[in-house]
């Protein structure tokens, strides 16, 4: 059971403001805000170079803590600024060519598509999208189907920013393993929201980024791959922290996934994401997973009785975002009018999400999502000012 006093008094937003926003960025726990600033306090003090080797020990936990999280080893992971980054490291990195398939589905994050699209043109790469079943999400059964000689890749978001579907994700990895496919997931959404196992979800590549459901700060996310794939190919970029320079023209390239980092990175953002991952391993993903999921099913059943609400949430397993409209009130309009009473909320325009929207005939959508820290009561409160009863 989580403690949910504590860690809203752990949380100082949560006097300020009803954060249902935690799907575009959290609010940050006091320790990854102590982690920021201490850093950044220290570079201020001792010079920034000389501030990360007095820290190196603590921002070498980072890997433990990803990895912990991840059931995956430390040399498997590495930082890169934000989620869209990590995905294409390892997208650009595998030896797509002319005529190779990469499978994927409607619910795909938009970043990801557009470099996929890229490929295709580039590279002539084929992209071949799964059609979801009748709940929504991914059809499984079909994935299997239309897999062919030519496809080299599966790529799926486990969480996509456009509402609360959680793909099978565990379903599709079985489907790649058998196949002997690489099996790419985007765990952006359900990073901090879910527990997750590499091993179990049987994807070989995952991404995802700090400042979502895992509470960290922004400019900060991380790959894994694994450490079999990662050691066969080359990212798209080399720097000095990549590789080791061997001779004028040759170069080896650093072990691990630590290949796909660059040599400047935000320091004090490394050991903000760090404090991040290990507050929510210490409040626990299971019980996070369990406490986000029913607030989730609560605020659907509280904007469901409110007239002229609609919801959008596709697929089996439905998380912590919740997709709505109301009728006769554009979503940017019921964000604007919540933002004034303090109540934050986002909306995913169309352009973010052009495939699922056109699939479900559907516009721009309001995106209400909450966190573990949040309660029952800020629930109801949010479906009273949709209501427009006030807050
Ligand atoms: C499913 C999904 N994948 C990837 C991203 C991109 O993350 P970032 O902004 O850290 O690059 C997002 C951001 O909203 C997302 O929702």
């Amino acid at each position: 059971m989580i403690d949910v006093a504590r860690v809203r008094a752990e949380t100082p937003g949560c006097e300020r403001v009803l954060h249902f926003n935690n799907a575009g960025a959290s609010l940050m726990p006091d320790p990854v805000w102590e982690a920021v600033t201490g850093h950044l306090a220290l570079e201020r003090e001792i010079g920034g170079y000389e501030a990360e080797r007095a820290a190196a020990g603590a921002l070498a936990g980072l890997y433990d803590e990803l990895a912990g999280m991840l059931g995956a080893e430390p040399d498997e992971i590495a930082f890169v600024e934000n989620a869209t980054r990590a995905w294409d490291m390892a997208f650009y990195a595998l030896p797509l060519g002319e005529g190779d398939r990469v499978l994927t589905h409607a619910s795909e994050y938009v970043s990801n598509w557009l470099g996929m699209v890229q490929l295709a043109r580039r590279r002539g790469v084929a992209l071949d999208l799964v059609p979801s079943d009748g709940t929504g999400q991914v059809d499984v059964a079909a994935l299997e189907r239309m897999i062919g000689p030519r496809t080299r890749l599966i790529a799926l978001t486990h969480v996509p920013t456009q509402g609360g579907l959680v793909n099978p994700a565990e379903e599709v990895g079985r489907v790649a393993a058998a196949h002997g496919i690489p099996f790419m997931l985007d765990a952006c959404q359900s990073a901090g929201q879910m527990p997750l196992d590499v091993g179990q979800l049987g994807c070989r590549i995952l991404s995802g980024t700090g400042r979502k459901f895992l509470r960290g700060p922004r400019g900060t996310g991380f790959l894994y791959v694994a450490r079999e794939l990662a050691e066969r190919v080359e990212p798209p970029f080399v720097d000095l922290r990549s590789t080791r320079w061997t001779g004028p023209a040759r170069y080896e390239l650093a072990p691990g996934a630590r290949r796909f980092e660059n040599w400047e990175s935000y320091v004090a953002g490394r050991a903000g994401l760090a404090a991040a991952a290990r507050y929510a391993r210490a409040v626990g993903l299971a019980a996070i997973e369990a406490r986000v999921t029913a607030l989730g099913a609560r605020l659907r059943e509280a904007l469901a009785a409110v007239p002229g609400v609609s919801l959008h949430d596709v697929g089996v397993r439905k998380c912590g975002i919740v997709s709505f409209a109301r009728a006769g009130e554009a979503p940017s309009a019921t964000m604007r009018r919540l933002a004034g009473q303090g109540i934050n909320m986002s909306v995913t325009p169309r352009s973010s999400a052009l495939i699922d929207f056109a699939e479900r005939g559907l516009d721009a959508l309001g995106r209400a999502s909450v966190h573990y820290y949040n309660t029952e009561e800020e629930v109801d409160r949010f479906a009273a000012a949709v209501a427009g009863k006030g807050a």
